[in-house]
């Protein structure tokens, strides 16, 4: 999907930039400008094309994105030279869920993390639990970890059946959305069980395919590492 994503989603991804940019202070206090010569690291997994971290990428020192997709890390980098970040935001291919997380994506530049996002990608991995430890173990102590994801949608057999037809990526949804309590018992587990806090969009996120609608709710959470 990485050479159509940011056309198919454009509406929705100018929804996700603003929402996460509007609510930085709510999700960390820790932003370059918030304190004297601070430096701020922020990862990035499931990255895609980098919309969560073009939006905070004028507030932090240095911003890595991870993706599995190669096609998706061409699309991040491209975004990141376009908006002129290129110097402080960087994308990789790699996967933290693996068995045996390669050494390429284990040294310094790829840890202690003041802040992880994971947006729009929880629903797609197996095991969302191995996913926040995962996530976790790159986090400073204190760092934040914040996750853009579905609300669960009582009708999401009837959506999900009309998305496959123009979404193949549809496929590899395993998890119709999180509520308030699937996340923090989700960050609870993984150690992240400090000022735990879940806010939906007021807007939905509405995409359009082949003349088609589709609309879902979107939530972020926040919490921290203890
Ligand atoms: C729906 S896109 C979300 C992209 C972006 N974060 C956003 O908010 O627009 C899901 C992304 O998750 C990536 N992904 C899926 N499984 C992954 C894994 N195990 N590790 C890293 N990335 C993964 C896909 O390649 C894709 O870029």
């Amino acid at each position: 999907m990485a050479k159509s994503y940011n056309t198919d989603f454009a509406d929705a991804l100018k929804l996700l930039y603003r929402e996460v940019q509007s609510r930085r202070q709510w999700a960390s206090n820790t932003w370059t400008d918030t304190g004297a010569e601070q430096e701020v690291k922020m990862l990035e997994y499931a990255c895609g094309p980098g919309t969560v971290s073009l939006a905070l990428a004028p507030f932090v020192s240095k911003v890595v994105g991870l993706d599995v997709s190669e096609g998706m890390v061409n699309e991040y980098n491209k975004n990141a030279r376009e908006a002129g970040f290129a110097e402080k935001m960087a994308g990789h291919k790699g996967d933290l869920l693996a068995d045996t997380v390669s050494a390429e994506i284990s040294g310094p530049e790829f840890s202690d993390f003041d802040i992880v996002c994971v947006s729009m990608a929880l629903h797609h991995f197996e095991d969302p639990e191995l996913a926040l430890k995962r996530v976790a173990e790159r986090l400073k102590k204190g760092g934040v970890s914040l996750i853009v994801d579905l609300v669960p949608d009582h009708n999401h057999e009837h959506h999900s059946h009309e998305l496959k037809k123009d979404f193949p990526a549809v496929e590899t949804i395993k998890t119709h959305g999180f509520t308030a309590e699937d996340m923090r018992k989700l960050y609870e587990s993984a150690g992240l069980g400090l000022n735990f806090d879940y806010q939906v969009f007021e807007e939905p996120f509405v995409f359009h395919k082949n003349g088609k609608t589709h609309s879902k709710t979107i939530f972020i959470a926040r919490a921290e590492r203890q």
